[in-house]
Protein backbone atom coordinates (compact mmCIF):
# COMPACT_ATOMS: atom_id res chain seq x y z
CA UNK A 1 0.00 0.00 0.00
CA UNK A 2 1.79 3.46 -0.83
CA UNK A 3 0.89 6.57 0.38
CA UNK A 4 0.05 8.45 -2.56
CA UNK A 5 -2.61 5.92 -3.29
CA UNK A 6 -4.34 6.93 -0.11
CA UNK A 7 -7.02 9.34 -0.65
CA UNK A 8 -8.58 9.56 2.80
CA UNK A 9 -6.87 9.00 6.07
CA UNK A 10 -8.40 9.50 9.46
CA UNK A 11 -6.93 9.66 12.72
CA UNK A 12 -8.84 9.11 15.75
CA UNK A 13 -11.50 11.22 14.96
CA UNK A 14 -14.29 11.69 17.61
CA UNK A 15 -17.39 13.89 16.92
CA UNK A 16 -19.36 15.12 19.62
CA UNK A 17 -22.41 16.43 19.46
CA UNK A 18 -23.71 18.96 22.55
CA UNK A 19 -28.02 18.67 23.47
CA UNK A 20 -28.00 20.78 26.73
CA UNK A 21 -26.19 18.49 29.25
CA UNK A 22 -26.43 15.39 27.23
CA UNK A 23 -23.10 14.69 24.95
CA UNK A 24 -23.74 12.07 22.11
CA UNK A 25 -20.32 10.67 20.77
CA UNK A 26 -21.60 10.08 17.41
CA UNK A 27 -17.96 9.20 16.33
CA UNK A 28 -15.53 7.53 18.68
CA UNK A 29 -11.88 7.79 17.57
CA UNK A 30 -12.50 6.38 14.19
CA UNK A 31 -8.94 5.38 12.43
CA UNK A 32 -8.96 4.66 8.25
CA UNK A 33 -7.38 4.74 4.96
CA UNK A 34 -9.51 4.23 2.33
CA UNK A 35 -7.28 4.22 -1.57
CA UNK A 36 -8.12 5.28 -4.44
CA UNK A 37 -10.55 3.22 -6.69
CA UNK A 38 -12.32 1.67 -3.56
CA UNK A 39 -15.93 1.06 -3.63
CA UNK A 40 -16.43 0.89 0.39
CA UNK A 41 -20.04 0.36 1.51
CA UNK A 42 -20.62 2.04 5.20
CA UNK A 43 -22.97 -0.21 7.33
CA UNK A 44 -24.46 -0.46 10.53
CA UNK A 45 -28.18 0.36 12.46
CA UNK A 46 -29.49 3.39 13.00
CA UNK A 47 -27.73 5.99 14.72
CA UNK A 48 -24.82 4.49 14.53
CA UNK A 49 -22.50 7.50 13.03
CA UNK A 50 -22.73 6.31 9.49
CA UNK A 51 -24.05 9.63 8.70
CA UNK A 52 -21.66 11.79 10.81
CA UNK A 53 -18.88 10.18 9.19
CA UNK A 54 -19.79 10.82 5.69
CA UNK A 55 -19.99 14.55 6.34
CA UNK A 56 -16.84 14.85 7.75
CA UNK A 57 -15.22 13.04 4.82
CA UNK A 58 -17.48 15.37 2.58
CA UNK A 59 -15.80 18.50 4.50
CA UNK A 60 -19.15 19.15 5.86
CA UNK A 61 -18.44 19.18 9.59
CA UNK A 62 -15.14 19.06 10.84
CA UNK A 63 -14.58 16.48 13.58
CA UNK A 64 -14.25 17.92 17.47
CA UNK A 65 -11.50 16.02 17.97
CA UNK A 66 -8.56 13.72 15.72
CA UNK A 67 -7.42 14.37 12.24
CA UNK A 68 -8.38 13.76 8.69
CA UNK A 69 -5.98 14.37 5.78
CA UNK A 70 -8.09 14.48 2.60
CA UNK A 71 -5.25 13.56 -0.33
CA UNK A 72 -2.59 14.34 2.08
CA UNK A 73 -4.05 17.69 3.03
CA UNK A 74 -5.54 18.28 6.80
CA UNK A 75 -8.54 19.30 6.31
CA UNK A 76 -9.52 18.77 9.87
CA UNK A 77 -8.99 22.35 11.27
CA UNK A 78 -10.08 24.47 7.82
CA UNK A 79 -12.44 27.04 7.51
CA UNK A 80 -15.63 27.28 5.64
CA UNK A 81 -14.67 29.06 2.58
CA UNK A 82 -11.67 26.19 2.25
CA UNK A 83 -14.36 23.50 2.67
CA UNK A 84 -16.34 24.38 0.54
CA UNK A 85 -13.84 25.14 -2.17
CA UNK A 86 -12.27 21.07 -1.28
CA UNK A 87 -15.72 20.25 -1.72
CA UNK A 88 -16.59 22.00 -5.04
CA UNK A 89 -13.30 20.45 -6.94
CA UNK A 90 -12.71 17.18 -5.07
CA UNK A 91 -16.01 15.61 -3.70
CA UNK A 92 -19.22 14.92 -5.12
CA UNK A 93 -22.10 13.94 -3.28
CA UNK A 94 -25.71 11.53 -3.58
CA UNK A 95 -28.18 11.99 -1.72
CA UNK A 96 -31.02 9.69 -0.76
CA UNK A 97 -33.85 12.75 -1.42
CA UNK A 98 -31.90 13.25 -5.08
CA UNK A 99 -31.32 17.43 -3.50
CA UNK A 100 -32.34 18.40 -7.36
CA UNK A 101 -33.58 21.96 -8.01
CA UNK A 102 -36.76 21.99 -8.92
CA UNK A 103 -37.71 24.64 -11.08
CA UNK A 104 -34.44 23.83 -12.94
CA UNK A 105 -33.65 21.49 -15.92
CA UNK A 106 -31.44 18.59 -15.51
CA UNK A 107 -28.97 20.39 -17.73
CA UNK A 108 -29.32 23.01 -15.40
CA UNK A 109 -28.83 20.91 -12.43
CA UNK A 110 -25.73 19.38 -13.46
CA UNK A 111 -24.02 22.16 -14.50
CA UNK A 112 -24.66 23.89 -11.35
CA UNK A 113 -21.34 22.40 -9.18
CA UNK A 114 -19.93 24.29 -12.69
CA UNK A 115 -20.69 27.71 -11.96
CA UNK A 116 -19.70 27.87 -8.76
CA UNK A 117 -15.82 26.25 -10.02
CA UNK A 118 -16.12 29.50 -12.15
CA UNK A 119 -16.24 27.26 -15.67
CA UNK A 120 -17.23 29.40 -18.95
CA UNK A 121 -20.59 28.45 -20.00
CA UNK A 122 -19.96 26.98 -23.25
CA UNK A 123 -17.55 24.40 -21.50
CA UNK A 124 -19.98 24.35 -18.57
CA UNK A 125 -22.49 22.90 -21.42
CA UNK A 126 -20.15 20.18 -22.44
CA UNK A 127 -19.52 18.99 -19.80
CA UNK A 128 -22.69 18.65 -17.83
CA UNK A 129 -23.95 17.07 -21.45
CA UNK A 130 -21.40 14.02 -21.29
CA UNK A 131 -21.68 13.55 -17.75
CA UNK A 132 -26.02 13.47 -18.60
CA UNK A 133 -25.11 11.28 -21.26
CA UNK A 134 -22.32 9.47 -19.19
CA UNK A 135 -25.73 7.86 -16.79
CA UNK A 136 -27.84 7.29 -20.05
CA UNK A 137 -30.11 10.70 -19.64
CA UNK A 138 -29.24 12.25 -22.99
CA UNK A 139 -32.30 12.67 -23.93
CA UNK A 140 -33.67 13.34 -20.90
CA UNK A 141 -31.91 17.29 -20.41
CA UNK A 142 -34.32 19.72 -20.80
CA UNK A 143 -36.82 17.57 -18.13
CA UNK A 144 -37.33 19.17 -15.15
CA UNK A 145 -37.35 16.67 -11.86
CA UNK A 146 -40.79 16.58 -11.42
CA UNK A 147 -40.68 15.29 -15.12
CA UNK A 148 -38.44 12.38 -14.04
CA UNK A 149 -38.98 8.98 -12.50
CA UNK A 150 -36.94 8.67 -9.41
CA UNK A 151 -34.45 6.41 -10.86
CA UNK A 152 -33.90 9.34 -13.63
CA UNK A 153 -33.79 11.95 -10.68
CA UNK A 154 -31.02 9.97 -8.54
CA UNK A 155 -29.18 9.47 -12.57
CA UNK A 156 -29.11 13.44 -12.41
CA UNK A 157 -27.52 13.45 -9.00
CA UNK A 158 -24.58 11.24 -10.25
CA UNK A 159 -24.47 13.42 -13.53
CA UNK A 160 -23.95 16.28 -11.03
CA UNK A 161 -21.27 14.27 -8.44
CA UNK A 162 -19.29 13.14 -11.36
CA UNK A 163 -19.37 16.20 -13.21
CA UNK A 164 -16.70 17.92 -12.10
CA UNK A 165 -14.22 14.87 -12.38
CA UNK A 166 -14.20 14.50 -8.35
CA UNK A 167 -11.44 11.95 -6.44
CA UNK A 168 -14.20 10.79 -4.43
CA UNK A 169 -18.13 10.13 -4.40
CA UNK A 170 -19.93 9.72 -1.31
CA UNK A 171 -23.59 8.90 -1.92
CA UNK A 172 -25.56 8.41 1.81
CA UNK A 173 -28.39 5.83 1.14
CA UNK A 174 -28.64 6.78 -2.30
CA UNK A 175 -31.60 4.02 -2.96
CA UNK A 176 -33.26 4.66 0.35
CA UNK A 177 -36.08 6.26 -2.41
CA UNK A 178 -36.04 3.53 -5.21
CA UNK A 179 -37.81 0.48 -5.82
CA UNK A 180 -35.55 -2.83 -6.64
CA UNK A 181 -35.24 -2.53 -9.99
CA UNK A 182 -34.15 0.66 -10.10
CA UNK A 183 -32.23 -0.17 -7.52
CA UNK A 184 -29.94 -2.39 -9.26
CA UNK A 185 -29.60 -0.22 -11.89
CA UNK A 186 -28.66 2.56 -9.84
CA UNK A 187 -26.23 0.54 -8.20
CA UNK A 188 -25.04 -0.74 -11.51
CA UNK A 189 -24.10 3.13 -12.59
CA UNK A 190 -22.00 3.19 -9.83
CA UNK A 191 -20.05 -0.29 -10.28
CA UNK A 192 -19.26 1.26 -13.92
CA UNK A 193 -17.96 4.28 -12.20
CA UNK A 194 -16.09 2.44 -10.15
CA UNK A 195 -14.96 0.66 -12.69
CA UNK A 196 -13.61 3.50 -14.13
CA UNK A 197 -11.18 4.23 -11.30
CA UNK A 198 -13.90 6.30 -9.69
CA UNK A 199 -13.57 6.00 -5.11
CA UNK A 200 -16.90 5.71 -3.70
CA UNK A 201 -17.98 5.32 -0.11
CA UNK A 202 -21.78 4.95 -0.09
CA UNK A 203 -23.98 3.88 3.17
CA UNK A 204 -26.95 1.66 3.28
CA UNK A 205 -28.95 -0.59 5.35
CA UNK A 206 -29.08 -3.50 2.59
CA UNK A 207 -27.04 -6.05 1.92
CA UNK A 208 -27.98 -6.50 -2.08
CA UNK A 209 -26.76 -2.78 -1.90
CA UNK A 210 -23.44 -3.64 -0.21
CA UNK A 211 -22.79 -6.36 -2.15
CA UNK A 212 -21.95 -3.97 -4.85
CA UNK A 213 -18.59 -2.87 -3.22
CA UNK A 214 -15.01 -3.93 -2.42
CA UNK A 215 -15.05 -3.26 1.23
CA UNK A 216 -17.89 -2.95 4.16
CA UNK A 217 -17.39 -0.99 7.07
CA UNK A 218 -19.58 -1.55 9.97
CA UNK A 219 -20.47 0.87 12.35
CA UNK A 220 -21.89 0.87 15.66
CA UNK A 221 -21.80 3.34 18.86
CA UNK A 222 -19.75 5.56 16.56
CA UNK A 223 -16.94 3.01 16.14
CA UNK A 224 -16.09 0.67 12.90
CA UNK A 225 -16.65 -2.42 14.67
CA UNK A 226 -15.98 -4.30 11.16
CA UNK A 227 -13.55 -3.86 8.09
CA UNK A 228 -14.04 -6.51 5.53
CA UNK A 229 -13.11 -6.83 2.07
CA UNK A 230 -15.47 -8.46 -0.42
CA UNK A 231 -15.73 -9.62 -3.94
CA UNK A 232 -17.83 -7.39 -5.87
CA UNK A 233 -20.96 -8.58 -7.20
CA UNK A 234 -20.98 -11.50 -5.36
CA UNK A 235 -23.55 -12.12 -2.42
CA UNK A 236 -22.83 -10.81 0.79
CA UNK A 237 -24.13 -12.65 3.58
CA UNK A 238 -23.67 -11.39 6.89
CA UNK A 239 -24.81 -11.55 10.47
CA UNK A 240 -25.03 -8.24 11.89
CA UNK A 241 -22.42 -7.77 14.79
CA UNK A 242 -25.27 -5.96 16.70
CA UNK A 243 -26.57 -9.22 16.76
CA UNK A 244 -29.67 -8.86 14.81
CA UNK A 245 -30.56 -10.17 11.63
CA UNK A 246 -32.60 -8.39 8.63
CA UNK A 247 -36.18 -9.17 9.23
CA UNK A 248 -37.42 -11.84 6.61
CA UNK A 249 -33.80 -12.97 5.89
CA UNK A 250 -32.64 -16.43 5.24
CA UNK A 251 -30.88 -17.62 8.60
CA UNK A 252 -26.53 -16.98 7.10
CA UNK A 253 -24.36 -20.58 7.41
CA UNK A 254 -23.25 -21.23 11.16
CA UNK A 255 -20.29 -18.50 11.88
CA UNK A 256 -17.10 -20.59 11.24
CA UNK A 257 -14.19 -21.07 13.88
CA UNK A 258 -13.95 -17.48 15.77
CA UNK A 259 -10.15 -17.74 16.58
CA UNK A 260 -9.32 -18.06 12.92
CA UNK A 261 -11.90 -15.95 10.92
CA UNK A 262 -12.58 -11.92 10.69
CA UNK A 263 -15.74 -12.18 9.23
CA UNK A 264 -18.59 -10.26 10.61
CA UNK A 265 -20.29 -13.98 11.24
CA UNK A 266 -17.78 -14.32 13.57
CA UNK A 267 -17.78 -10.61 15.00
CA UNK A 268 -21.26 -11.68 15.55
CA UNK A 269 -20.85 -15.26 17.35
CA UNK A 270 -17.86 -13.12 19.71
CA UNK A 271 -20.16 -10.30 20.71
CA UNK A 272 -23.05 -12.60 21.45
CA UNK A 273 -21.13 -14.79 24.05
CA UNK A 274 -19.09 -11.50 25.32
N1 LIG B 1 -26.84 17.58 14.68
C1 LIG B 1 -26.89 16.69 15.69
N2 LIG B 1 -27.04 17.09 16.97
C2 LIG B 1 -27.07 16.20 17.97
N3 LIG B 1 -26.93 14.88 17.82
C3 LIG B 1 -26.77 14.41 16.58
C4 LIG B 1 -26.76 15.28 15.44
N4 LIG B 1 -26.59 14.54 14.32
C5 LIG B 1 -26.52 13.26 14.74
N5 LIG B 1 -26.63 13.17 16.08
C6 LIG B 1 -26.57 11.95 16.89
O1 LIG B 1 -25.38 11.26 16.54
C7 LIG B 1 -25.61 9.86 16.45
C8 LIG B 1 -25.21 9.38 15.07
O2 LIG B 1 -26.12 9.92 14.11
P1 LIG B 1 -26.01 9.64 12.54
O3 LIG B 1 -26.97 10.54 11.87
O4 LIG B 1 -24.59 9.72 12.14
O5 LIG B 1 -26.50 8.12 12.47
P2 LIG B 1 -26.72 7.19 11.19
O6 LIG B 1 -25.88 5.98 11.39
O7 LIG B 1 -26.53 7.95 9.95
O8 LIG B 1 -28.25 6.76 11.36
P3 LIG B 1 -29.39 6.48 10.21
O9 LIG B 1 -29.13 5.08 9.73
O10 LIG B 1 -30.66 6.56 11.00
O11 LIG B 1 -29.27 7.52 9.15
C9 LIG B 1 -27.05 9.64 16.80
O12 LIG B 1 -27.14 9.29 18.15
C10 LIG B 1 -27.70 10.99 16.55
O13 LIG B 1 -28.79 11.18 17.39
MG1 LIG C 1 -27.80 8.53 8.35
Amino acid sequence: MTTNGTLVALDKVTRLYRMGDVEVQALRQVSTTIQEGEFVAVMGSSGSGKSTLMNILGCLDRPTSGRYLLWERDVSRLGRADLAEIRNQTLGFVFQNFNLLARTSALENVELPLIYGGLASRKRHRRATEALQRVGLGDRMDHHPNQLSGGQQQRVAIARAIVSDPRLILADEPTGNLDSRTTAEIMGLFAELNQAKMTIVLVTHEVDVAAYASRILWMKDGQVVLDQPHTPSTPLVLSHPDGDQDPGRPEPPSPPDRSTDGSIASLAAQQAHT
